[in-house]
């Protein structure tokens, strides 16, 4: 299974102090190194982090091919066109959240999303569909000629955590209306729901990334499901490296991985 790593966190980080580092650029060999196969980032409609001349130095100089994960804004649809990036990820974008909440609802704006998958495959860019675990939404990415889907695990993770962390008994109210049986059983279903989505869509034809809140304790139930090609992750790497440096972060995710 290969591991994107999302490296939008470096720029965070930057964008803190509004200076020059650290530059997210200076991540792309020690992700190589480290044995990751693609770099991830999001240029968002705000540039919280990733900015435009991010998107163009590492497109530019990754030897890993870069996939950029992006919303269907017109003139972010038109920069990707020019800068050609190896894939794209089509995410929804609300300006006020924290990361992306759920996957792209396709039923919703559908002409907009059509329009842009087109204006990338005529580009020659790969495009995947960041969705929820739910048949009609991958009935729909096929019918709309993308190559692959990336399912959501927001849901996953986060019921994971509520589970196996304290979180929810902070600020961070994580499903405190169920009972630990209630979450456990929720949390197998959800799994389930992966597991499934994932036999359908590859039965279909596209190919499945995940990806959202996975970490060092929850990504090997995801990492076991075969029809699963790729993961992305990046909150918990980066928080990693802080302590364990960047190779060594992506090394044990990736030690991890290749477990299951
Ligand atoms: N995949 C997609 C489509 C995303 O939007 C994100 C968050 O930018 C990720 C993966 C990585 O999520 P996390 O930072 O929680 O690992």
């Amino acid at each position: 299974m290969k591991l994107g790593v999302n490296i939008d966190h470096i720029a965070t980080l930057r964008e803190a102090r509004q200076i020059n580092e650290p530059d997210p650029l200076q991540a792309i060999g020690i992700c190589k190194n480290a044995g990751a196969e693609q770099i991830t980032i999001h240029l968002r409609e705000d540039r919280r982090h990733i900015d435009d001349f991010d998107v163009r130095r590492i497109i530019e100089s990754s030897f890993l091919p870069v996939n950029v994960e992006c919303s269907i804004n017109e003139q972010i649809v038109e920069i990707l066109c020019k800068l050609k990036p190896h894939r794209v990820t089509i995410v929804p974008e609300n300006r006020e959240e924290v990361t992306t909440e759920g996957g792209l609802d396709l039923f919703k704006n559908s002409d907009r999303i059509k329009n842009a998958i087109d204006k990338f495959l005529e580009n020659d860019i790969l495009v995947s569909l960041f969705i929820d675990a739910e048949i009609s939404q991958i009935e729909e990415a096929k019918k709309l000629n993308a190559d692959m889907i990336e399912l959501h695990t927001g849901k996953y993770a986060n019921l994971s955590l509520a589970l196996n962390s304290n979180l929810n008994h902070t600020k961070h109210k994580l499903y405190t209306e169920f009972n630990r049986k209630e979450l456990s059983k929720m949390l197998e279903d959800e799994i389930k729901l992966i597991q499934d989505s994932s036999i359908f869509a590859k039965d279909i034809g596209l190919r499945i990334a995940a990806g959202h809140g996975l970490n060092y304790q929850n990504v090997l139930e995801i990492a076991k499901i075969k029809e699963i090609e790729e993961l992305n992750i990046g909150h918990s790497i980066i928080a990693n490296s802080i302590f364990l440096g960047l190779e060594r972060a992506i090394k044990d995710m990736k030690d991890l991985i290749s477990q299951s």
